[in-house]
């Protein structure tokens, strides 16, 4: 992976599970504490793939997805919802990157890619994100490439009815990403 540029190719229903694995791992990597140990182990992956396979198979979809890819796999993917919300504009729904490769550039190359692809379908809309208010790493991420913390928001979490403190990011139009 340090050798080559990975690919960042549109995603297809064939990527379902790929992206359900690196989902889950991710999740288990990032979001221990905040969702529960049980989830995290038995349910995360089927619940996942459950997501994935439905959002990719849809014929009408209003999720662009984007995936980073090598020979040897899938290590990144990106979701946007477009036209998501009247003020807020494009949601960017899920940006996940092999947590044995994070801090390599792939996520801000991820970005780049979906944001372009976004410009070109619903020109001049702003974006926004929810983060989980604890993932400082992710809200770092976000505020090195311009994006301006801009409330809070309780998010639902998958399992049951609980929900956990979210920061909303959003990035005015056109969004220009800062340069890291
Ligand atoms: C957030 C994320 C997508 C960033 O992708 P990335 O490829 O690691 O990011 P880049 O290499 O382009 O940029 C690195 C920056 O990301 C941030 N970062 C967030 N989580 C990180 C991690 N686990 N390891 C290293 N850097 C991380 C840091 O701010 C780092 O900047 P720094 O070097 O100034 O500390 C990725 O770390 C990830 O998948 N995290 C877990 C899932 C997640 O939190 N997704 C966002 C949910 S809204």
């Amino acid at each position: 992976m340090s050798h080559i540029e990975p690919v960042i190719r549109s995603a297809r229903v064939t990527d379902a599970e790929a992206i359900a694995r690196l989902h889950a791992e991710s999740w288990r990597s990032s979001n221990r504490g905040l969702m529960s140990d049980r989830y995290l182990e038995d349910e995360v992956y089927a619940e996942r793939r459950s997501l994935w396979r439905g959002r990719l198979g849809a014929d009408d979809s209003p999720y662009l997805t984007l995936v980073a890819v090598q020979r040897d796999g899938l290590h990144g993917f990106i979701c946007l919802k477009l036209r998501a919300d009247p003020k807020w504009g494009t949601l960017l729904d899920n940006l996940h990157v092999d947590p044995e490769l994070c801090g390599r550039g792939l996520g801000e190359a991820l970005m780049r890619v979906g944001v372009a692809q976004v410009e070109q379908i619903t020109p001049g809309l702003p974006m926004y994100l929810l983060v989980f208010t604890a993932n400082h790493g992710a809200r770092r991420f976000y505020r090195r490439l311009g994006g301006i913390e801009s409330g809070e928001v309780d998010m639902p979490l998958p399992e049951g009815d609980r929900s956990a403190h979210a920061v909303r990011i959003a990035w005015p139009a056109p969004v220009l990403l800062q340069a890291s």
